[in-house]
């Protein structure tokens, strides 16, 4: 019995108009399909594209070509509240820049994402506990995000974004500005929650040594994907 693909992308495009300057693809025709519970990972350096592929692909901007499946819905036919909706039960998205509530300690910035499932505050909380704890942070749930390092932080949203076991994870930059050592950490973090939750993860990044923590890797490079490094693109110091 073959895996159902979660994540299906037919001919995407994402053209930004600039005035005089012309365009920019930003993405440009992009085929991809993801089974469920893969850990994919997009490799491309800065400006390829990556950011603006997975906000199309959680639907947080809306394509000028082509069409997104997501869990068997297309995203274009779908109306504003649809969406909504979508997005927040289906999709987990850790951003590029962390955007944790700066007023909420790290437990409270978990519980944030779970309000809106209606679970009873105790439960939250307990679950909120959990997943500092999944993510080696329970001794700093009361914790600021002033108060926290940047690897800190960075887990802190990543339990966010687990928080209500969407589907699809989609992690942009999830190693930032993350020393190695703790980018690593982070990864192997992503790659035992979603292995544990069978959940399907994207995510994007410059960091090369994200090889040895996916399952699949392809490359990105001036708007288009790519299964093998388009060498010429590419500098091997970057990756
Ligand atoms: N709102 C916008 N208007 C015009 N051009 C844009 C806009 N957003 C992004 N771009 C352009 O689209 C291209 C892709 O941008 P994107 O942010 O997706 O790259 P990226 O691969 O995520 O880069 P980085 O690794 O630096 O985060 C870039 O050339 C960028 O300048
Ligand atoms: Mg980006």
């Amino acid at each position: 019995m073959s895996t159902k693909n979660i994540i299906k992308v037919s001919n995407l495009s994402k053209t930004y108009r600039k005035g005089s300057v012309g365009e920019v693809k930003a993405v440009n025709e992009v085929c991809l399909e993801v089974p469920e519970g893969q850990f994919l990972t997009i490799l491309g350096p800065s400006g390829s594209g990556k950011t603006t592929l997975l906000n199309l692909i959680g639907g947080l901007d809306k394509p000028t070509g082509g069409k997104i499946i997501l869990d068997g819905l297309e995203l274009s036919k779908l109306s504003e509240s649809e969406l909504v909706r979508v997005r927040r039960e289906k999709v987990g998205f850790v951003f590029q820049a962390f955007n944790l509530i700066p007023t909420f300690s790290a437990l409270e910035n978990v519980e944030a994402a779970l309000a809106p499932t209606g679970m009873p505050k105790n439960e939250r909380l307990e679950r909120s506990t959990e997943l500092l704890e999944s993510v080696g942070l329970e001794h700093r749930a009361n914790h600021l995000p002033a108060e926290l390092s940047a690897g800190e932080q960075q887990r802190v949203a990543i339990a966010r974004a687990f928080a209500n076991k969407p589907r699809v994870l989609l992690l942009d930059e999830p190693t930032g500005n993350l020393d190695t050592k703790t980018g690593k950490e982070i990864l192997k973090i992503c790659h035992r929650a979603s292995k544990d939750q069978g959940q399907t993860v994207v995510a994007v990044t410059h960091a090369g040594y994200v090889r040895g923590y996916t399952d699949r890797l392809l490359f990105m490079s001036d708007g288009k994907l790519f299964s093998e490094i388009p060498q010429e693109e590419f500098e091997e110091s970057t990756y």
